[in-house]
């Protein structure tokens, strides 16, 4: 008896939890048409006090800065450009749920939204959002060790809102991504995760897999470590359709479109790798902080360059070369990327 009230009030629950998702998408779906209805650059901008950085950024005559202003511009209008000829603001999911949005990083304090891209500076930038929301704990971004920025608990995600402080802050703060040569972007993660010993655990999680899958012959030393994956193996395990059926790659070499979602957020601000410094330190003082927070500058030897990543792609087929480019084809478009001249399109 005692067991049977225990099983009816357990699908109470589920039957309660069911509804509760259905409403919350319900209401992202009006928070959708919203956001495609509205032009969210036009909205209101005299209200008072709130959003600075907003009515600065949309009102570049104001500004010394507004070359700057106008690059943005150029670049919103480029990516709405390619989302609307691609129709992929209507395409595919139509509507984003709260779990959707766990790479959005919130700073209250300055109405900031920034969505992290793993490989394109995103540990300068967290630590970044460290200081603008550390209320005085930490100065100097340079000093927080790189693990500390990477603590999820340390940094507020927009997934850890509810619905109407989703729709809220995705409506009135000022929302900027980092982006970045996409093949430089996945040599970069390929190189970090899969050719450094140092880590073990992508060669655990994704190198034993990949070794398992695509290499013949492998020795019980390689199918045990995972820790010499090549990049051609690499390649093949990401185009294999198997791959894409097991749900979301991996961060560190997901798509912007998918991990951002520019086509359904309007992002005030698309910065880029190429000129990292220049406009990060141009947001910095659109958000008003720029006198005393400045963007550390990038000096590491290692990094991933063009001429380093044609060679990495020289030793992969033709065939290949096109199926990767057809898998980041769309950040390639949104972001203004040409296609690489080492691809082989024969
Ligand atoms: C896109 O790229 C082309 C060629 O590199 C460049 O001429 C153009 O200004 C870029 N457009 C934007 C909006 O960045
Ligand atoms: C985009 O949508 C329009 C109207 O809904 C449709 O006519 C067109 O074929 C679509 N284009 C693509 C590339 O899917
Ligand atoms: C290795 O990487 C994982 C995931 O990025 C991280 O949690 C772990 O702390 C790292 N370990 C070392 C020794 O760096
Ligand atoms: C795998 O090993 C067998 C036996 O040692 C050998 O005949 C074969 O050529 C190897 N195949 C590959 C792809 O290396
Ligand atoms: C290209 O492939 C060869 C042979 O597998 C390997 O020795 C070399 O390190 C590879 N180079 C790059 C840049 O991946």
């Amino acid at each position: 008896m005692k067991r049977t009230l225990y099983e009816v009030m357990r699908l109470k629950r589920i039957c309660q939890m069911i509804a509760a998702t259905c409403l919350g998408s319900f209401i992202l779906v009006i928070f959708y048409f919203q956001i495609i209805q509205r032009n969210p650059f036009m909205i209101d901008s005299c209200r008072k006090g709130s959003r600075k950085a907003l009515q600065e950024l949309y009102n570049p005559a104001q500004m010394e800065l507004s070359g700057s202003a106008d690059l943005h511009q150029a670049r919103r209008d480029q990516l709405w450009n390619v989302c609307q000829m691609y129709n992929a603001s209507s395409h595919r999911r139509q509507v984003l749920t709260p779990g959707d949005l766990k790479h959005l990083v919130v700073d209250e304090d300055h109405e900031l939204i920034y969505c992290y891209v793993p490989k394109v500076a995103c540990t300068n930038w967290k630590r970044i959002m460290m200081v603008l929301t550390g209320r005085g704990k930490y100065s100097n971004p340079m000093e927080i060790p790189s693990n500390e920025a990477h603590l999820s608990s340390n940094l507020k995600t927009m997934n850890q809102y509810s619905i109407a402080e989703i729709n809220h802050r995705l409506k009135n703060y000022l929302k900027f991504l980092f982006v970045r040569e996409p093949f430089e972007r996945l040599i970069s993660a390929y190189r970090n995760k899969f050719t450094l010993k140092y880590n073990s655990s992508f060669h655990k999680r994704f190198g034993t897999r990949i070794v398992r899958r695509y290499r013949k012959n492998a020795t019980d030393d390689a199918l045990l470590n995972g820790d010499d994956v090549k990049f051609k193996e690499f390649a093949e395990y990401l185009v294999d359709p198997a791959t894409q059926r097991e749900g979301q790659l991996n961060e560190h070499w997901e798509t912007v479109h998918q991990l951002c979602h520019p086509c359904h957020i309007h992002y005030d601000l698309v910065g880029k790798y190429e000129t990292l410094e220049e406009d990060a330190n141009y947001i910095l003082r659109l958000v008003g902080v720029g006198d005393y927070l400045h963007f550390p500058s990038y000096t590491k030897s290692t990094r991933t360059t063009d001429a380093m990543t044609a060679k990495f792609f020289s030793n992969i087929s033709s065939k290949q070369q096109i199926q990767l480019y057809q898998l980041y084809k769309f950040d390639f478009l949104l972001f203004n990327y040409s296609t690489p001249s080492y691809i082989q399109m024969d």
